[in-house]
């Protein structure tokens, strides 16, 4: 695997800078830019993210269909989500996810300034994606998955969401000390996911290893 160069590691003082997402947080630096969703907005989408989240690549290795329809859930400032909506086509859905007001509204908005039809925002519970039942193809989740309540709840939730023979596909920093992400502490390792969707009746089908920072795990019903 060719690992992209390091991007330089800012040091976080009191102003959040909008490029920070690229640096590694303390838990204290995260609590600060989660109350404030325009830094928080601005470190998602960051371009410099792109260098390690490569997210062509991610949706390339997606191969989404035309007519899928996908649920992003914590989809934030939506980077992941309207790229997909190029890639779904007319007749496929993209839900955007999230518990945050916030992001919910900017999403609407850059929905709305892009013309796009096939993404449909969710203002969800925090322990539920609130989407009907057999409705998705697949739950997509980038750097999510340790902020979700009551996590065996939720993946029976998705199962009965989820549409006969539907995937998760989860994104998440590997349990280490990185350039990039939340503090070690609060990342949950590979393997811990992976025993985890075991229990609860998923069994990992696929996975990608071309991220230098995350591992990419793609999970069906068993
Ligand atoms: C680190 S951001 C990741 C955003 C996006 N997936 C990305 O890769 O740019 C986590 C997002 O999850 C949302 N979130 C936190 N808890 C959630 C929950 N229980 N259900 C849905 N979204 C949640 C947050 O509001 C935030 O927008």
């Amino acid at each position: 695997m060719k690992i992209k160069p390091i991007l330089p590691l800012l040091i976080l003082s009191g102003a959040l800078p909008a490029s920070q997402d690229v640096a590694r947080h303390t838990q204290e630096e995260l609590h600060r830019l989660h109350q404030d969703t325009k830094a928080y907005i601005a470190s998602l989408e960051d371009p410099q993210r792109d260098a390690y989240q490569k997210p062509h690549e991610v949706v390339t290795a997606l191969d989404l269909k035309d007519g899928e329809v996908i649920a992003d859930v914590g989809a934030g400032a939506g980077y992941f989500s309207l790229r997909f909506a190029n890639h779904v086509g007319e007749r496929g859905r993209v839900y955007a996810v999230d518990i945050s007001p916030d992001m919910v509204r900017h999403l609407n908005r850059r929905i709305r300034d892009l013309k796009l039809r096939n993404v449909v925002t969710v203002l969800a519970e925090p322990d539920d994606p609130l989407l009907p039942d057999g409705s998705i193809d697949r739950f997509f989740l980038c750097n999510t998955w340790h902020h979700i309540d009551g996590q065996s709840r939720y993946l029976a939730l998705m199962k009965r969401i989820l549409k006969p023979g539907g995937q998760v596909v989860m994104i998440d920093f590997q349990k280490k000390e990185l350039p990039v992400g939340p503090p070690v502490e609060m990342k949950i390792a590979r393997e811990d996911l992976i025993r985890q969707m075991e229990t609860n009746g998923f069994r990992l089908v696929k996975e990608h290893n071309f991220l230098p920072y995350q591992y990419f795990l793609i999970f069906a019903v068993q």
